[in-house]
């Protein structure tokens, strides 16, 4: 794998090898004893994907550049493809790129000669939101054929909603979508149901926010939770094992009552934790086949502080 753009890229072996490494690294982490420049080029607010990549890359002791697009050349009118060549040849080893145009990735990264991870392309796809979700579902039913997954939400703008039915379609797994007027997307091919159907059949309830940055449909959402989200109510009509997932940030209220962040079936913040092992493991994989770290510089750790062994990653 030359670079991590699309969930469209990833076998079944690559897929495999991704979630066996972050369990893998939630056992024992590990640290690379060479020296690796990384770069967050985050042309869009991000808080987990950002700040987990750098977590990620710190706890693999890569040197990890500063970079704020509103402190960067980016305001005198440099190019993203500028920005990227740019740190290439500074000597950077490897680049995680956010960005809202979705298309990107497809028109730079031929003419890069480091590897390049998506950190998420506008509408179009957010890959490692989806390693970190298969983790977590994984780690929830130990498979993906023929569990019953419901996409909630604002599908039209969301890249997450794309990468994970796609992926999860190639994995097995039933998709079905669910969304209020004027958010469905008709270039998705799996099947629409109403919001009461997706909960109460689903084995796993996923739910979307409202993305007011790209549109400005439903700016009123008094009434969003009762018609189109996951209310106390249609919570208890899930079935005794399904789970709640969210790749957040989350409008409390809106998408989701406020009292099911945290219950008991949501895996919301799990699926948070998973993003560092996960990223972990897609760095190592990448730096591997570019041939740019060898097995014998990957130091396995135990997770210490203090004297006192941890659990995770
Ligand atoms: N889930 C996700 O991509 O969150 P951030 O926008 O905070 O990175």
């Amino acid at each position: 794998m030359k670079h991590f753009m699309s969930v469209e890229q990833l076998s079944m072996v690559d897929i495999q090898s991704i979630l066996e490494k972050s369990h893998d690294l939630r056992q024992t982490t590990c640290h690379i004893n060479q020296r690796v420049f990384a770069a967050n080029l985050f042309f869009e607010p991000s808080t987990r994907t950002k700040m987990s990549f750098v977590v990620a890359q710190k706890k693999l002791g890569m040197d990890v550049l500063d970079f704020n697009e509103g402190h960067s050349s980016a305001q005198k009118g440099e190019s993203l493809y500028d920005t990227m060549k740019t740190f290439e040849a500074i000597g950077t080893n490897l680049l995680v790129v956010r960005h809202p145009d979705s298309a990107w990735f497809n028109a730079f990264t031929h003419n890069m000669s480091i590897p390049i991870i998506n950190g998420g392309a506008g509408k179009s796809e957010h890959p490692t939101q989806s390693m970190l979700d298969l983790d977590t579902i994984y780690q929830e039913f130990g498979r993906f054929d023929n569990l019953d997954v419901a996409i909630i939400g604002d599908i039209k703008h969301s890249r997450v909603a794309r990468s994970n039915a796609k992926v999860l379609d190639k994995l097995g797994a039933h998709v079905y979508l669910c969304a209020p007027p004027g958010l469905a997307d008709d270039t998705l091919d799996f099947p629409y149901i109403p919001i009461d159907e997706a909960v109460e059949n689903c084995d796993v309830v996923m739910l979307l926010r409202i993305q007011h940055e790209r549109h400005h449909e439903l700016s009123h959402t008094n009434q969003y939770l009762e018609q189109y989200g996951l209310t106390k109510s249609r919570e208890q009509k899930m079935k005794p094992h399904a789970i709640i997932m969210h790749p957040a940030p989350v409008n409390r209220g809106v998408e989701i009552d406020s009292d099911l962040i945290e219950c008991r079936r949501s895996r919301i913040f799990q699926q948070m934790s998973n993003g560092v092992p996960i990223r972990m493991a897609i760095m190592i994989k990448l730096l591997q086949e570019w041939g740019m770290i060898y097995d014998n510089t990957i130091e396995k750790r135990q997770h210490f502080i203090g004297g006192q062994r941890l659990g995770a990653v």
